[in-house]
């Protein structure tokens, strides 16, 4: 008994406080007419009012169950603080699939222990003599396959069709090793309470959906094992990307979502205004209600910055204001871009991770792209096995090896100039014609990466100064700047970076060439004014690493919920 109530002990999570759980309940009851979670549905075969008895609600049901249990009374010991109020319980982890089923021995070490998983229900066969229940937690890609005879509390929920596919149960049972050959150990129900019903409507059933249908249903995606995947990869990504930085010295620092001027000076920002009025009001303001000026100019000055302000496409500016102070410092956060590109490479609202290295030049930052891109494709290498054995299967066969090879050897790098002479003798016919001068389109990228150097990463060195932001060093051929762009096989260009001019006179006269206003960018003159350094960095797009590392084929799958243009659902 003692060694049950261990094994129970951690599975128990705080917010099912037995206190809390009735307070929840009485909110219900007083509240609202019908409970909430569960409508009556008529005619429907699970129905919930007219087959399954009145005291088993949700609220008293899980109450209950979890009241029923001998540790739910030695649990929660709150101490009494004076007349009123007691003290706050403790935190503690709760036991999920992936703790049970994620050890060496894929759980056989704690066969005999009394354990609950709460979670959803994937799936639910019933056969003569015995009922499968697959749950998922999204603690890992596995689900904890449940046994349950006729005998186990709460089975006349299987009976009633209470649980189905996409309901949220809890379920209380005994490790056991398991007979079938998918998994190690299996759950035997003792008893099973529906925490959440789910309507026979549920749009992830068992069969195969397509990813354009899913991102119509981008709040129930998640319930799937493609996107239940990239969501823990993504996770492990950032903070692995935490870790690398923080391992070396850089300080992370929150650049501004809203500011005043465009790094990359490309035009691409999205306005943000109270001029035009608020959501409420928006669909029948009138255009007149826009202020203006007596020459039928917009009047910014009576906008709420004073000034026309927008989402930022970069947080590199004031990444290199820190950088001029703590060293090396990095940012992560999301960056805005109105381009009207319709492509599966972009997104209008994206996340980048840009460090920016003091004392530092072009060598230095591609050494250290080099070392952070290798150090995150290995933690997910280690650390997602499950997840990218099903990437490896699914989604883009080979991908663990790609991966591995991108951890551990060399990466390439060549002048713009080599790759352009590189191109021009390529056997294939490339959409866009090309010279020395242009820009490479995601055609070139890739054909460099993927068939060039074989699916190696390549970085791309010294670009003409004409196609790259104002903000980059000049080298000494006077025609090209210390720029660098990491192209990976399928993604193209992964990381966008620079060697940053930190001589005034050079910034001065380049701004000046760009009719770009000196005075807007005082600030970041100023770096130069005082204690100039050479300094460098760059950005790496967030959802691009993700496409990178699981191989899925559209950006728009790799972000919970994607803003492209002409849609900004959920
Ligand atoms: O090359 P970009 O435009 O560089 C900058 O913004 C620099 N200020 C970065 C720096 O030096 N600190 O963007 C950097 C990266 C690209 O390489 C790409 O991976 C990603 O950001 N990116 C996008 N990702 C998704 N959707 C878009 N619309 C993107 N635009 C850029
Ligand atoms: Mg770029």
């Amino acid at each position: 008994m003692a060694a049950a109530a261990a094994a129970l002990a951690p599975a128990t999570p705080l917010r099912y406080k037995p206190y809390s759980t009735l307070r929840f309940l009485s909110f219900y009851s007083k509240n609202l007419t019908t409970p909430r979670l569960s409508p009556p549905l008529p005619r429907r075969p699970f129905q919930f009012h007219s087959t399954v008895p009145p005291k088993r609600c949700f609220c008293s049901v899980v109450s209950a169950a979890l009241q029923s249990g001998e540790r739910t009374k030695t649990e929660f010991q709150e101490k009494k603080v004076g007349e009123m109020g007691n003290t706050v319980g403790e935190f503690r982890k709760k036991l999920k699939i992936a703790d049970i089923k994620g050890g060496p021995d894929g759980g056989l070490d704690r066969v005999g222990q009394t354990l609950v998983v709460m979670g959803w229900v994937r799936t639910l066969r019933v056969q003569s003599s015995v009922t499968f229940l697959e749950v998922n937690d999204g603690s890992c890609l596995s689900n904890m396959q449940c046994v349950m005879n006729s005998d186990a509390e709460g089975y006349d929920q299987v009976e009633s069709g209470l649980i189905a596919t996409g309901a949220s149960i809890w379920v209380q049972g005994t490790l056991v090793a398991s007979q079938g050959a998918k998994q190690k150990v299996e759950l035997k129900v003792d008893k099973v309470v529906v925490v959440g019903q789910s309507d026979p409507s549920y749009p992830i059933q068992k069969k195969k959906v397509s990813r354009e249908f899913l991102r119509t249903k981008a709040h129930l995606r998640p319930r799937t094992n493609t996107f239940g995947a990239v969501a823990r990869v993504r996770n492990a990504l950032a903070y692995a990307t935490h870790k690398f930085f923080q391992e070396n010295g850089f300080v992370w620092i929150s650049s501004p979502i809203i500011t005043a001027s465009d790094c990359e000076g490309a035009g691409e920002q999205f306005c943000v205004t109270t001029l035009i009025p608020s959501s409420r009001e928006a669909t029948d303001s009138p255009v007149r209600a826009i202020p203006n000026t007596k020459d039928g100019l917009i009047d910014w000055s009576q906008d709420f910055f004073g000034k026309p302000a927008f989402l930022t496409v970069s947080g590199q500016l004031n990444a290199e204001t820190y950088a001029t102070a703590l060293s090396d410092v990095y940012t992560f956060g999301p960056t805005f871009r109105a381009e009207n590109s319709n492509t599966t490479r972009h997104l209008a609202e994206f996340w980048m991770i840009e460090p920016e290295l003091a004392f530092a030049d072009l060598n230095d930052d591609t050494a250290c792209a080099t070392a952070y891109l290798q150090y995150v494709v290995r933690h997910v290498l280690d650390n997602c096995k499950e997840d990218m054995e099903f990437f490896n299967t699914w989604i883009e066969k080979g991908i663990i090896d790609r991966l591995n090879d991108v951890a551990e050897k060399d990466f390439v790098q060549l002048p713009y100039t080599d790759a352009i002479e590189l191109l021009l003798k390529a056997k294939k016919k490339f959409e866009f014609p090309l010279k020395w001068g242009c820009d490479l389109q995601s055609e070139h990228e890739r054909y460099i990466t993927e068939e060039a150097f074989n699916g190696c990463p390549v970085i791309i060195r010294d670009y003409p100064k004409e196609i790259k932001a104002f903000y980059m060093r000049q080298n000494d051929d006077g025609r090209t700047v210390a720029a660098m762009d990491m192209l990976v096989p399928r993604v193209g260009e992964l990381i966008g970076g620079s060697q940053r001019e930190e001589r005034l006179e050079y910034l001065e006269n380049r701004l000046d060439e760009l009719k770009l206003s000196k005075e807007s960018y005082w600030w970041y003159l100023d770096l130069r004014r005082y204690g100039s350094v050479p300094h460098a960095g760059f950005g790496l797009g967030f959802e691009r690493l993700v496409q990178f590392a699981t191989g899925i084929e559209n950006i728009r799958d790799t972000i919970p919920f994607p803003r492209t243009p002409g849609s900004a659902e959920f």
